[in-house]
């Protein structure tokens, strides 16, 4: 059988992802391997048609596509997103038809899930037969049960392709025309900000431009509108780590990225993103921007303030990429407002994006910041579990951060409440009280809070 992986890893053959790939081909020396890496290649696949067209060639003549990536910022790497636009912009859907395919990552499992709904909503929507995923944690190879894993995964693989199984399609095509959006002519609200307002857009686009107009008009003094195809921007994270020691970035001195989020973005009360919609994730140069954010590493960065996202296209179609982007900022500390995209709703896209505007603003105002929900908390708790274990190696800005700001609370270090329910586990262990307290239990799980309702608080 010919394989063909797709790989994702900027870094190459050097990438960790690569060496799930090539363990497989060591262990299954019947079929060939090739390696198309794409992510790294990418700006040669942009600019070379000839290479592109040589490369879709090689892919017309595989029995199997295996799209082999590793996890960067809850996605795909910039590049690899940049590779499957440009199979969908030079109109290639054709060549990746009826092939079976799957896919294989590694990363630190931190979002790989929604990654890789992408890839595989990206194959059903190239009418590929999609088998399954395997999601390794990037030490996985490293143990022996892992590999024993992969290679049950192997063979589940090739048994599905030599059984000619059909697999079912998980996701629909995009039902989505852009209709013009034409802002109305007044507006009700102005709200005056005293606070800085950053808004950053990746480009130009019709209706996304239409939307930017109307939410700066509703504020009565100044916002501040970038685009990301204004800032200086080199290329795509190369996945050097050199970040992990003290936040220096390969690209520092050599472009402007790092200056242009410090000074421009980091330092606004309200910030609002604003993207369209390319396939089914925001735009590629939009994803580069987000990776290469990773020099702060896995330090919050966008603590207080208050976050909103313009978004021109079918975004409620894309729960995904509303999860990712939410989980990131997040993630970050920032307070997310909402999202209003130029969709057909009930309310008009005029009172949301004014809406929006008011709530940022007010938000700013009251400092208001809302408990994280599952996607910050559980990803803080990946990320202080990895770097009190063997990131701290690579990520040493992060462990000194993380121990600085007590993000290391465990294991707990609050000695009494620890004695205390060391206690009660065994008092209520007791018999009689045990049938007591889950007797009584709804009593029994609000007792705690009776110093909430004291007078003295
Ligand atoms: C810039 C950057 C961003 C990352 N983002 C994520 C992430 O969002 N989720 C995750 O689980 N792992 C993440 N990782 C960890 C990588 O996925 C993991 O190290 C992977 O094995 C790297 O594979 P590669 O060597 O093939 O590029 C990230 C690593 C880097 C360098």
């Amino acid at each position: 059988m010919k394989i063909i992986c797709l790989c994702g890893s900027p870094k190459g053959p050097v990438s960790v992802t690569m060496q799930y790939v090539k363990y497989l081909e060591l262990k299954y020396p019947q079929h060939e391997f090739v390696h198309i890496h794409a992510a790294q290649q990418i700006h040669r696949l942009e600019k070379n048609m000839e290479f592109f067209d040589e490369i879709m060639e090689k892919i017309k003549s595989a029995d199997f596509v295996l799209w082999a990536f590793p996890l960067y910022i809850l996605h795909v790497h910039g590049n690899f997103k940049r590779f499957i636009e440009l199979i969908f912009e030079f109109k290639k859907e054709k060549i990746f038809e009826g092939k079976y395919c799957a896919a294989i990552s590694s990363s630190i499992n931190f979002y790989d899930n929604t990654a890789h709904n992408y890839i595989n909503a990206i194959s059903d929507d190239l009418g590929m037969k999609y088998i399954d995923f395997f999601s390794a944690h990037m030490n996985l190879l490293t143990k022996s049960e892992g590999r024993k894993k992969l290679l049950g995964f192997a063979e589940y693989i090739f048994n599905c392709i030599d059984s000619k199984i059909l697999p079912a399609k998980h996701y629909d095509k995009i039902d989505y025309i852009e209709k013009p959006y034409l802002p109305g002519a007044g507006l009700e609200r102005k709200s005056k900000t005293g606070k800085k307002v950053a808004i950053l857009a990746d480009n130009h686009y019709n209706n996304l431009d239409k939307m930017i107009e109307r939410f700066k008009n509703s504020f009565a003094d100044e916002t501040n509108l970038y685009y990301l195809s204004d800032v200086d921007i080199k290329g795509g994270c190369l996945g050097c780590l050199k970040c992990g020691p003290d936040n220096k970035c390969a690209y520092d001195k050599k472009d402007g990225l790092k200056t242009f989020f410090n000074d421009e973005i980091k330092t606004a009360d309200i910030i609002v993103f604003a993207g369209k919609i390319r396939d089914r994730y925001l735009s590629s140069e939009w994803k580069t921007f987000l990776d290469r954010l990773f020099f702060n590493t896995h330090q919050k960065t966008l603590i207080g303030k208050q976050v909103g996202f313009l978004i021109s296209g079918p975004l409620w179609q894309l729960p995904d990429l509303k999860e990712n982007l939410t989980s990131y900022f997040e993630f970050q500390g920032a307070n997310i407002v909402d999202f209003v995209s130029d969709e057909p709703s009930p309310d008009s896209i005029d009172n949301q994006v004014s809406g929006l505007a008011e709530r940022l603003t007010i938000g700013s105002r009251l400092d208001y910041i809302k408990p994280a929900t599952f996607r910050g908390i559980a990803g803080m708790k990946i990320f202080r579990d990895e770097i009190y274990g063997s990131l701290k190696v690579v990520f040493k800005a992060d462990h000194k951060n993380f121990k600085k700001t007590g993000l290391y609370d465990f294991p707990q270090r609050n000695f009494f409440g620890q004695m205390f329910s060391n206690v009660a586990y065994w008092v209520t262990s007791l018999k009689f009280i045990e049938k007591k307290m889950y007797a009584d239990m709804p009593k029994f799980m609000i007792l705690n809070y009776r110093r909430a309702f004291s007078k003295k608080i």
